[in-house]
């Protein structure tokens, strides 16, 4: 099988966000791991409202990404217990790209309990869009601390989750992608 494709959507468009780094990393450790993937930025789609896109959105590249990844990962910050309303409105955007890839989660929070209920909130919303959520899942607590100045995660424990949750849903898209080929 060829390289996987796991693009990771930035989830949160807050000026400042902190949860940008994060995602930066995730996308060199992937890349490190000999995966192909693009940052799939909230941002650079600003949608107003549920299917319409702002100024400039151009949501048919966004539909061209899902419908290549063999997976995805997400990176979201906690926002008062839930995700942000940008990364629901973006999630929605598409629906067949989703049917039957692995999806996997990295949360942020400046606490202490690292974002764990927006992943579980998440896991619900794209079990909705028929994906598959992996089970483990980075929670990244005290994020002002968390990356050294290389951008990596100052706790081996983090990058040994991280490491553990790719390896998961590494294995889910062998074995998915060509299970949906096989079926189309
Ligand atoms: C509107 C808003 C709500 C927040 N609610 C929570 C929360 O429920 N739990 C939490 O741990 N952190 C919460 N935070 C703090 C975030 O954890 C913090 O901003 C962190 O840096 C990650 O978000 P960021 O990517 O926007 O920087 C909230 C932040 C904002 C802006």
């Amino acid at each position: 099988m060829q390289n996987l494709n796991i693009p990771v959507i930035l989830g949160t468009a807050r000026q400042g966000r902190q949860s940008e780094p994060v995602a930066d990393h995730v996308v060199d450790v992937l890349k490190a791991r000999g995966v192909i993937t693009d940052l799939i930025d909230v941002a650079d789609y600003a949608l107003t409202a549920t299917g319409e896109p702002g100024a400039g959105t151009n949501l048919d590249h966004y539909r061209e990404l899902i419908a290549a990844a063999d997976g995805i990962v997400i990176v979201a910050p906690e926002y008062n217990h839930g995700y942000p309303g940008e990364l629901k409105l973006l999630l929605d955007a598409d629906y067949q790209g989703y049917v039957r890839k692995p999806v996997a989660f990295v949360s942020v929070s400046s606490g202490l309990i690292g974002g764990t209920r927006v992943t579980e909130q998440l896991r619900l919303v794209t079990t909705a869009l028929r994906m598959v959520p992996v089970a483990p899942a980075v929670h990244v607590t005290g994020v002002a601390d968390a990356l050294d100045d290389r951008g990596r995660f100052v706790e081996n424990s983090l990058s040994d989750v991280l490491t553990t949750m790719l390896d998961e849903i590494e294995w889910y898209a062998r074995v998915l992608s060509p299970g949906r080929a096989a079926s189309e």
